[in-house]
């Protein structure tokens, strides 16, 4: 079974094939940091236009780099949210039509159950059941992940996402946009141990998370110093160190409450360094299994979508003709 993979939720338009029993055929992204970059942000409406401008070319490139032609694709992929309204409907439109004109059934896909099946796509990958941490840039979730469409929230941020906060307290520091990557590179200049910041709701019981208190922090350290290069890798780094130290922290306590030994961790914050190499640590003090996509699939991308899609196929699921696009979209509430 050949899979089209189409993600349009935000500023990454990805396209990716892929076979039940061949694996990845072929993937290609085209990414707007540079649009948005002018405007310290994303701006949804670009992002559509952007969208449908270079959608139907990527899909193009994606087939002829798989050697595929039409007819021998056998399903159509497209995440149907949560994200930006205008940018999804594009994805979701144009993966409809060609599932139409092409006679083959189409199939809504979750993008966080894109993001937390992307490990999948590597090789070892776990079985079910595992824990899933999601750290994107709207998501901070812990989830038991007992089957495809099977899960159940553990926690999540009350307030900003991990990749949010980094984002965030990027722009304030003057780093930029996308400030997280920046921000992490930064950290790595940083000496350790100049400033203490905390480690938010590791004080109390629970997996849920806290981010936006770290922001603040970030600013009033800043400003107690000279502003100097050097003082801010050091801060940078105190500030990567407290979200990696928390998020390994309500980890752990995951894999002990559910008794489970494999822990799967995706989205954009996943391809931080420090992370991988704490997670890992983690793991191996459990005796448990970590497991994470390759970098270039921690962040949006059309492959984990490609795979979702080809996996609910092959369990039989066929969707109705609607045009699903669902800005607000509660992972818990899809269907196994
Ligand atoms: O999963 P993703 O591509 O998009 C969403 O679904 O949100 O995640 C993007 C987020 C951004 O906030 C970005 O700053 C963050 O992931 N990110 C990172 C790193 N790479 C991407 N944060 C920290 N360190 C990184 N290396
Ligand atoms: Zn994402």
């Amino acid at each position: 079974m050949y899979v089209l993979g189409i993600e349009t939720s935000c500023d990454e338009t990805g396209v990716a094939v892929y076979h039940a029993k061949r694996g990845l055929l072929a993937h290609t992204l085209f990414s707007q940091v540079e649009l948005h970059a002018e405007y310290g942000g994303v701006v949804p409406e670009l992002a559509s236009r952007d969208h449908i401008r270079k959608l139907v070319p990527l899909i193009k490139q994606a087939m002829a780099d798989a050697q595929l032609t039409s007819s021998q694709i056998n399903g159509v992929a497209y995440t149907a949210g949560p994200g930006l309204i205008g940018a999804l409907m594009v994805g979701a439109s144009v993966a409809r039509s060609l599932a139409w004109a092409w006679d083959v059934p189409a199939v809504a896909v979750h993008h966080m159950e894109g993001h937390l099946l992307a490990p999948l796509l590597e090789p070892n990958p776990p079985d079910f059941p595992f824990v899933a941490l999601l750290v994107s840039g709207g998501h901070t979730q812990l989830v038991r992940v007992d089957g495809i469409g099977r899960y159940r929230l553990l926690g999540e941020s009350l307030d900003d996402a991990a990749g949010e906060a980094f984002d965030k307290t990027a722009k304030l520091m003057g780093l930029g946009y996308p400030g997280g990557p920046a921000l992490a590179r930064l950290a790595e200049e940083g000496l350790a141990d100049r400033f203490e910041f905390p480690r938010p709701m590791t004080d109390r019981p629970g997996l849920d998370f806290s981010f936006s208190g770290l922001k603040t922090h970030t600013l009033v350290t800043l400003a107690g110093t000279d502003g100097t290069h050097q003082d801010k890798a050091d801060v940078a780094r105190a500030f990567q160190e407290a979200v990696v130290d928390t998020i390994v922290i309500k980890c752990r306590r995951a894999l002990r409450e559910t008794g489970l030994k494999r822990l799967v961790a995706a989205g954009g914050v996943s391809a931080n360094r420090l992370i991988r190499k704490k997670l890992a640590e983690l793991a191996s003090r459990e005796s448990a299994s970590v497991h994470f996509p390759r970098p270039e699939f921690c962040t949006d991308n059309g492959a984990m979508i490609a795979y979702a899609g080809c996996r609910r196929l092959l369990a039989g699921q066929r969707d109705s003709l609607e045009i699903l696009a669902l800005p607000r979209w509660p992972l818990e509430s899809v269907t196994p």
